[in-house]
């Protein structure tokens, strides 16, 4: 591990211990595109900006706010950073996978990732939610390219089973609790920010894509690579690029995941607190 990210990390653990006293959170929640206001149905005890952690740095994006909360649903202790930073804010890798390997230094085993994301496959519309059930890394690069950013990274991590099977059946028991048609399927992540254009969403529907996003897919594969549980759920805020006649607006993405709040508060209210048995 290189020696300054062993420091910034050794340094973010005390400042949460400083602040938060003798925290064990089980579960860490990664809030994408227009999730970060579930943090208020989630029980949140308090935050700290990630300005203040060296080695997150500024969120640049709107709708990402960038605060990393403590939250105790069902008094349940959970780490959620509300915001992300992406590869295409031009920052490298770094910034993307630290949150992971935070939540790993503190001992946390089990990740949840969100993202929104545009609807390849015809089963999905605007508004639906999609447990991600593997994914096709189309980043154009992979954060473990060069020394692993932690020393259990093997060299050539299997990546067959990213997505923890008993994860997706939690999500899917929790969405069925509350009456959620929630859909299954197969994420694609490119490095962005450009959206795609529609001969590139209809090649990557042949690929077997049933999802289009710019995230997740690097996170998911450094905490595969540390053996943790991986989880992500993607909110469809948009048909893809040529599935409708409408231009591709961020702002339209977050409009659609504002609706969706309730649902997606609803099933992580039932869902996180079950992560801990298990
Ligand atoms: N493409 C890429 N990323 C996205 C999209 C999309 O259509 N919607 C939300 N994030």
């Amino acid at each position: 591990m290189a020696n300054d990210r062993t420091a910034q990390l050794l340094q973010a653990r005390e400042l949460l211990h400083h602040t938060w006293g003798d925290i064990k959170p089980h579960t860490c929640l990664i809030c994408g595109s227009g999730w970060g206001e579930i943090v208020e149905g989630l029980s949140p005890v308090s935050s700290i900006s990630y300005e203040q952690i060296d080695g997150m740095g500024r969120t640049t994006v709107e709708g990402h706010k960038g605060n990393l909360w403590l939250a105790k649903p069902a008094g349940k202790e959970v780490l959620i950073f509300q915001g992300r930073r992406h590869f295409y804010e031009g920052a490298g890798w770094g910034p993307v996978i630290f949150p992971v390997l935070l939540a790993h230094e503190l001992g946390i085993r089990s990740v949840v990732l969100t993202n929104a994301a545009g609807g390849i496959s015809e089963d999905l519309a605007a508004g639906n939610l999609m447990v991600i059930s593997d994914h096709l890394n189309f980043m154009g690069s992979n954060p473990l390219i060069g020394q692993v950013p932690h020393p259990q990274i093997p060299r050539f991590p299997d990546q067959s089973k990213v997505y923890n099977p008993n994860l997706q059946h939690k999500i899917c028991d929790a969405a069925k609790t509350i009456g959620l048609d929630i859909k299954k399927g197969i994420y694609l992540a490119l490095s962005g920010p450009t959206f795609e254009t529609p001969a590139e969403i209809r090649a990557f529907a042949k690929l077997g894509a049933d999802a289009v996003g710019m995230s997740t897919v690097p996170e998911a594969m450094v905490a595969n690579g540390l053996g943790m549980k991986v989880a992500a759920i993607s909110c469809i805020s948009n048909l893809a690029a040529g599935r409708s006649t409408q231009a591709l607006r961020h702002e339209d993405v977050q409009k659609t995941s504002e609706e969706v709040l309730p649902k997606m508060t609803s099933l992580l209210v039932h869902l996180l607190p079950s992560l801990t048995e298990g």
